[in-house]
């Protein structure tokens, strides 16, 4: 899976640069002056332990989570004070913890809602959304509580597709699925990356996730602690110890 990591920076910056991003929950303080990277044509990892902060950097960059301080630029351009309906109109797109699909929705019906600001290519993109996933074509009657996990984890990607974006957000994907599976969903996001996407993705399952990025970022109660190439990360005495149980 590794051997074809060929990410190009893109020379005139990166596509989604975070710097100094501070998040508070009341007082709890969620991210400490955090700062990461994304370029064209990678895919990238946050690595941390439950509460680290990975969600809520995730739900920033979308502009759920309202920030403090700090900035947030994607493709050249301040987001950071942007709704959401403009951020994924500029082509940042989330497929969130837990999938988040609509249970009682058929599948048909959740791939519509993520192309809702975006109608006029919605079948373009059903039709790519059914290459890259014929299951779903073959479900899109079926009530998405129906689905097992991993093609409720399709369903969510699949969502994300249809809003034409250019970086994908994706929420610890691996989450509750067996490993099999889980080595499925990361064959597919490996896919969608050869295909052109930006990736940006949050994961417990270190080894794996490593094994399919390019670069990571480890995160601890809120602050970037290590950063680095997937296989510099994979090398790093602490990560070994702490993520990948060795
Ligand atoms: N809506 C909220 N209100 C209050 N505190 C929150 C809220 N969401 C997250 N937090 C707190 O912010 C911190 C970071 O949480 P976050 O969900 O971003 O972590 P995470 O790395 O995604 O964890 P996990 O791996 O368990 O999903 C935690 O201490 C959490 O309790
Ligand atoms: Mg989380």
């Amino acid at each position: 899976m590794q051997n074809e990591k060929t990410a190009t920076t893109a020379p005139e910056g990166a596509l989604l640069k975070v710097e100094n991003l501070s998040v508070s929950y009341g007082h709890i303080n969620a991210l400490k002056s955090v700062s990461i990277e994304v370029f064209l044509g990678e895919i990238v990892v946050l690595i941390g332990a439950n509460g680290a902060g990975k969600t809520t950097l995730l739900s920033s960059i979308l502009g759920i989570t309202p920030s403090q301080s700090g900035t947030i630029s994607f493709d050249g351009q301040r987001i950071d004070k942007e709704p959401v309906d403009k951020i994924v109109r500029k082509g940042v797109c989330l497929v969130p913890e837990g999938r988040g699909v609509f249970a009682s929705m058929t599948v048909m019906d959740n791939l519509l809602l993520g192309a809702h600001h975006n109608l006029k290519n919605k079948d373009k993109y059903l039709k790519r959304v059914f290459e890259w996933f014929p299951i779903l074509e073959q479900r899109k009657n079926q009530v998405a509580k129906t689905l097992s996990g991993g093609e409720r984890q399709m369903l969510a990607i699949g969502r994300a597709l249809m809003s034409e974006p250019k970086l994908i957000l994706v929420d610890e994907p691996s989450l509750g699925l067996a490993p099999i599976v889980v080595n499925e969903i990361f064959t597919i996001l490996q896919m969608l990356n050869k295909e052109g996407y930006t990736i940006l993705l949050s994961e417990q399952n270190t080894f794996k996730a490593l094994k399919v990025a390019h670069r990571g970022y480890v995160l601890e109660t809120g602050k970037v602690t290590l950063s680095g190439t997937a296989q510099q990360l994979l090398n790093d005495p602490g990560v070994k110890a702490a993520y990948l149980g060795a």
